[in-house]
């Protein structure tokens, strides 16, 4: 007997799949939010399109019908969020000519410069605080081809020097205060209405420079402009609380917190975000150390979701002000960065440890097991 199959006989693709299959990356998906035109050579790694995936464990802690989805932008190409704003700030500089850009780094910045740069094919200069990048943020810049600076300073020291830098000589600075950058992460805003049907009642964003919680404000607003949303989001923003300016309502000089990535004492978007918290009647907390590593242990062991510490901001900000969450509120956490960025942290804060030494027989590995 043979089989005939017509496409009349297969289910209909959902327009989710439909999505998913013919995914052009961000620029081309929403292009009429976006400051580019029918010339503009796009380049682009595909990015965008992150699951907005459930965390039913995290809702249980807080009960109330309460539920909470993650954002987990760690599945961009270079793994965080920063290649949404990658990929229009290297294809701005590519229309305007460039031949190289500079930023300063806590790490994932420097990763997303370097690979949206070098396949434009121009020069990624990345200045970085000596001794506080993770391993594999480090490991990318080199590989994808970056020129990599280490100063002896911190992250507020590094992004003086290229702001600088930038002002005297030929190069694109590409740090958050390049407008096109917030522009590109405005549509992790819009992907999460897209899939909800509605805004998010809060959402929760580890803040550092706080370039994204104005770039995701943004983009709820257009969004809510264009009637896709009902309504807009309380923008719940979290510090590391040794790295906490917001908090302390000035500028820290020493930020010291085991989540490099926003161990930042003077963001360079202060005045935005402070906009965007009166706005959205938002609120700025800190996260201590140890409740970021409670988050980010749970995220793994209970989720299955491996993220950096410092997006576990967002998981551990929620936790602490649990009480303030409303009944059968939606709750969406914003995961920046994906856990393979800093395989140190997760060795040294990891509470299971490998059995070593064992010999390699059925019994010596039964007997470990509790056989
Ligand atoms: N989460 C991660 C993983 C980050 O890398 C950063 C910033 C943030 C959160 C904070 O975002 O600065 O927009 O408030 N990383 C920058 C960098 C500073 O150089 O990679 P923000």
């Amino acid at each position: 007997m043979t089989l005939s199959i017509s496409s009349a006989n297969l289910p209909q693709a959902s327009e989710a799949a439909n999505r998913a299959n013919n995914w052009q990356g961000l620029i081309e998906t929403y292009r009429n939010y976006l400051p580019v035109t029918d010339t503009t050579p796009v380049v682009t790694l595909l990015e965008g399109n992150t699951p907005l995936i459930p965390v039913p464990a995290i809702a249980n802690i807080i009960g109330r019908q309460v539920k909470v989805h993650v954002k987990y932008d760690g599945l961009n190409p270079t793994g965080s969020f920063k290649d949404r704003g990658m990929t229009m700030a290297i294809t701005k500089a590519k229309e305007a000519g460039a031949n190289a850009v500079i930023c300063a780094s806590t790490g994932n910045t420097s990763a997303a410069a370097a690979a949206y740069a070098r396949r434009a094919g121009m020069r990624a200069f990345v200045v970085i605080p000596d001794g506080y990048v993770a391993l594999g943020k480090l490991a990318q810049a080199l590989l994808y081809g970056a020129e990599v600076i280490a100063v002896k300073g911190n992250f507020d020291d590094a992004l003086n020097i290229v702001r600088s830098i930038s002002e005297k000589y030929p190069v694109t600075l590409v740090n958050s205060v390049n407008p096109y950058r917030l522009q590109g992460q405005k549509t992790a805003a819009f992907e999460i209405v897209d899939v909800m049907g509605d805004a998010p009642d809060w959402l929760c964003i580890p803040v550092g420079n706080a370039g994204n919680i104005t770039a995701y404000w943004m983009g709820f607003n257009e969004y809510m402009q264009d009637g896709k949303s009902s309504h807009l989001p309380k923008m719940m923003g979290f510090q590391a609380a040794g790295a906490a300016p917001f908090i302390a309502g000035h500028p820290i000089p020493d930020p010291e917190t085991i989540a490099t990535a926003i161990r930042i004492g003077n963001p360079a978007n202060w005045e935005k975000a402070h906009k965007v918290q009166q706005e959205s009647y938002g609120e700025f907390n800190p996260v201590t150390d140890e409740e970021i590593l409670d988050a980010y242990r749970l995220l793994a062991s209970e989720e299955g979701i491996f993220c950096e510490p410092a997006s576990a901001a967002s998981v551990a900000g929620l936790l602490k002000v649990k009480d303030q969450v409303p009944t059968g509120a939606n709750v969406v956490c914003v995961l920046t960065g994906n856990g393979l960025k800093d395989p140190s942290s997760a060795i040294e804060y990891s509470v299971n440890e490998t059995y070593q030494g064992i010999e390699a027989n059925i019994d010596a590995v039964a007997k470990v097991m509790g056989f």
